[in-house]
């Protein structure tokens, strides 16, 4: 990754007729502007279908509860959200889920996904909502032979794309209105954020989850002990259960 990152800086300087990563770090300081280039360069955009299938699978055994819950609660769907959700790679897994692994259940509620990220044209491959074979190579190979029409890159079929939203926003400085009962933030603010900025985004993100909802993140990483005490670890895969009340 950081290889990956410095090849794109050293393009952009090479761009801009610098020398090097000197002149770069001094560009900089004449051109504050730059610095949304420099951001842009060190995203990382990489994500799968199913990503670490095991995450899933725990998942689904949790959901279940959280579905029973909510139906006490006379909720009429699972508000769910995807922080960083890059092409719509786990927006679309959830929804393959509410339809593989939920639906043909007794306990059901449909799913309301809002998928959101900082990159425009990562969103635009997510609403398109085509893939290349590699990006389902964790998925349940019946529910590829299902869910996708094949041509030259593999398409949703029609009936997953629905109850889905897509919008462009910078978790730094936004999030989403209103509460949710399921929030996936894999990969982004507890790998590439600083960790001032990840209790920033962990607080933010308790404050949209209901309690007794439930919070995936990535499989490596851990939250920052600020946040710790609101939540549950309900596995040691990055899924957590707010707490009913604050301790
Ligand atoms: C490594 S990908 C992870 C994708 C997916 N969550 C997964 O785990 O497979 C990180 C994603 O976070 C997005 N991202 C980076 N910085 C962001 C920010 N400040 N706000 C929202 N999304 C951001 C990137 O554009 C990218 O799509």
């Amino acid at each position: 990754m950081r290889r990956r990152v410095c090849r794109r800086l050293r393009n952009r300087f090479q761009q801009l007729g610098l020398e090097d990563f000197a002149s770069y770090t001094i560009y900089l300081l004449d051109h504050p502007d730059e610095w949304s280039v420099v951001d842009a360069c060190c995203r990382i955009t990489i994500s799968r279908f199913y990503r670490d299938a095991q995450v899933f699978e725990q998942l689904c055994q949790a959901l279940p509860s959280l579905i029973q819950l909510r139906q006490e609660r006379r909720n009429s769907s699972l508000r769910c959200w995807c922080a960083g959700c890059a092409s719509g790679e786990e927006v679309y897994t959830l929804k393959l889920i509410e339809h593989f692994r939920l639906s043909s259940k007794k306990l059901f509620l449909p799913l309301h996904i809002l998928g959101t990220d900082v990159d425009e044209y990562l969103l635009s491959r997510a609403r398109r909502g085509c893939y290349s074979k590699g990006t389902l190579k964790e998925l349940p190979k019946p529910w590829i032979a299902q869910a996708f029409d094949v041509n030259q890159q593999y398409c949703l079929k029609s009936a997953f794309r629905e109850g889905i939203q897509f919008e462009q926003q910078d978790i730094r400085k936004q999030m989403p209105d209103g509460l949710f009962h399921l929030i996936l933030c894999r990969n982004l603010a507890f790998t590439y954020f600083e960790p001032i900025l990840q209790q920033e985004v962990l607080r933010g993100i308790l404050h949209h989850l209901v309690p007794e909802g439930i919070l995936l993140i990535g499989k490596k990483e851990s939250l920052p002990i600020d946040g710790n005490s609101q939540v549950i670890k309900l596995s040691s895969l990055g899924i957590y259960q707010k707490r009913t009340e604050r301790i």
